[in-house]
């Protein structure tokens, strides 16, 4: 086992630091996947789409609507893979069903997928693992080129999963005229880049998560806020503390803290920030920091190193100045390196965490 560790103190790290690699194969993957024009035109032809998966694939997902609401103009349904049955009657074989599953076997994931078959829906699967069970039992399989993740929490897959979905967002609103050829363009050529990215910001904020874990580790819970864009991106930082350094953490759409958690904040409170690199969500998170400040809270935040904010954070992972669409991409690494080092700190094993499995095959 240490071999194939590489080095590494665990899998999970191994991992992380494969992300530059797994982008790039990834990148180079689609540009010449005739699936993926495929799937563009099946989400096209779609009365209604919906996006389904488990865990962190839901977070993937969840980005994945609100892109085609923001680039493309097109509604997507997410749901959680295990609460198919309340949606699936709305289906018809008219409408399309994404299928996020690193594994393809996740069986919540599976059964999602055969409620809406039955009905006669179209199914995209986007997975790391070819020719598993989802993407046979699909009419197109778009590829992840993560290669094989072993540490139970997930953590190149869940970016290569965003640079593949955020490529469909912006094939299908290139394709249907809300993005213009350059544009789209342009997103693209982000996207090509971001491993080169993804590589920069591992060597220089691995250092600083390590030291803020050594607070980390004597926290009860903390609170991932963001807006927009960024919410799958709290939600994907919370989930890894949880599962990993056994903290409660909970993300929320900042916006919507006032209305209970804030109840919970007082000196001391952990808040971790995901605050894109959007003008715009700026501006409307300072408020946010502010409220959470007021009541003592201790503010982390991931941000551009040219941020407006800086001044407000206590802690700052600094990213480097790249598009918002690379948010999930950029601003996850950090979240991911402050958990696995909050557990190892704490004295737990990241690759096994307590009553997880890496796949989940049963309902
Ligand atoms: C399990 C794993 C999670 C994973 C989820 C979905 O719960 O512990 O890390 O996100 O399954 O897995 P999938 O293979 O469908 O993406």
């Amino acid at each position: 086992e240490d071999a194939t560790r590489g080095g590494y103190a665990h899998f999970m790290l191994k991992e992380i630091h494969e992300q530059p690699r797994a982008l790039k194969d990834t990148y180079y993957g689609i540009l010449h996947d005739v699936a993926v024009g495929e799937a563009v035109k099946l989400m096209h032809d779609a009365d209604k789409i919906y996006v389904t998966a488990a865990g962190t694939s839901f977070h993937a997902s969840y980005y994945f609507s609100l892109l085609m609401s923001i680039l493309g103009k097109r509604l997507v349904i997410p749901f959680i893979a295990s609460e198919y049955e309340s949606y699936y009657l709305t289906a018809s074989d008219k409408d399309l069903l994404v299928v996020v599953s690193q594994s393809g076997e996740t069986m919540d994931a599976l059964k999602a997928l055969r409620a809406f078959r039955n009905r006669g829906a179209g199914v995209v699967a986007v997975s790391n693992v070819v020719d598993s069970a989802i993407p046979r039992e699909s009419n197109i399989a778009v590829y992840t080129r993560a290669g094989p993740e072993i540490g139970v929490a997930a953590t190149k897959t869940f970016t290569t999963q965003t640079l593949v979905l955020s490529w469909l967002a912006i094939a299908y609103a290139e394709a249907s005229g809300s993005l213009s050829k350059s544009e789209a363009d342009m997103l693209r050529g982000w996207l090509g880049r971001s491993g080169e990215v993804v590589g920069k910001i591992i060597a220089r904020l691995e250092p600083v998560a390590k030291r803020l874990a050594e607070w980390f580790r004597s926290v009860g819970n903390a609170y991932y806020l963001s807006r927009s864009i960024g919410v799958p991106v709290a939600m994907e930082g919370a989930l890894k503390l949880k599962e990993i350094a056994y903290i409660h953490a909970e993300a929320y759409p900042a916006g919507e803290s006032k209305h209970g958690p804030i109840a919970l904040v007082e000196e001391g409170f952990p808040v971790i920030f995901t605050i894109p690199n959007r003008e715009d969500l700026e501006k409307l998170l300072l408020g946010n920091i502010q409220e959470m400040k007021a009541r003592g809270a201790v503010i982390i935040g991931v941000a551009s190193e040219n941020t407006g904010l800086s001044d407000q954070l206590d802690y700052h992972f600094r990213i480097p100045d790249t598009h918002w669409i690379l948010t999930p991409i950029t601003h996850t690494p950090p979240q991911q390196l402050l958990a696995y080092y909050t557990a190892v700190s704490k004295g737990y094993d990241p690759d096994k965490p307590r009553n997880l499995a890496k796949t989940v095959t049963v309902e």
